[in-house]
């Protein structure tokens, strides 16, 4: 799914450290997927996709609440992302766009902001609130 949707799939492999959280139906077919890493005290949001079958009935968003909630369960300050194609949609959903240089120095480092995403990408970022945590917003 995420080779079709031209999504990166380095740091996806059994044994990595991310998390994945996936949909699916009663049958079993995958209907969607994203990933999370956690940063230090930040949340990096990945691979977020939905088989065409199955969209445009919530299930991104659905998947996307579902992340935030593990990402603040894991006392995260924060969500990041980077998207080439979606920008649009996370801004629906509440993201804001946000300039690479301002974003924590741990989510810059990661491998999918050094070099899994083209420059190109536009950074966005959501403010999380989890207990004991304060939300950063930088
Ligand atoms: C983006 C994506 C995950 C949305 O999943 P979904 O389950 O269809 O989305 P939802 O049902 O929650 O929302 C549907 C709405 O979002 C809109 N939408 C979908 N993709 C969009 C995009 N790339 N940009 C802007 N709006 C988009 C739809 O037009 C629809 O709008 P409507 O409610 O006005 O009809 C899905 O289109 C997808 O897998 N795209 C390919 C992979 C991708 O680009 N992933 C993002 C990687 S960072």
């Amino acid at each position: 799914m995420l080779k079709s949707a031209n999504l990166p799939v380095q740091g996806v492999e059994a044994g990595a450290k991310g998390q994945f959280l996936v949909a699916s139906s009663v049958d079993g077919l995958i209907g969607g997927l994203v990933g999370l890493e956690i940063h230090d005290s930040y949340g990096l949001l990945r691979s977020l996709v939905v088989a065409e079958w199955a969209m445009g009935c919530g299930l991104g968003e659905t998947l996307v609440r579902a992340i935030e909630a593990q990402a603040k369960a894991r006392q995260a300050k924060g969500l990041f992302l980077l998207t080439t194609t979606a920008a649009g949609y996370f801004e629906r959903i509440g993201y804001v766009r946000t300039e690479r240089s301002v974003l924590p120095e741990p989510i810059r480092r990661s491998e999918e902001f050094t070099r899994l995403c083209p420059d190109s990408a536009v950074a966005m970022k959501k403010p999380l609130i989890a207990a004991g945590t304060t939300p950063d917003h930088s």
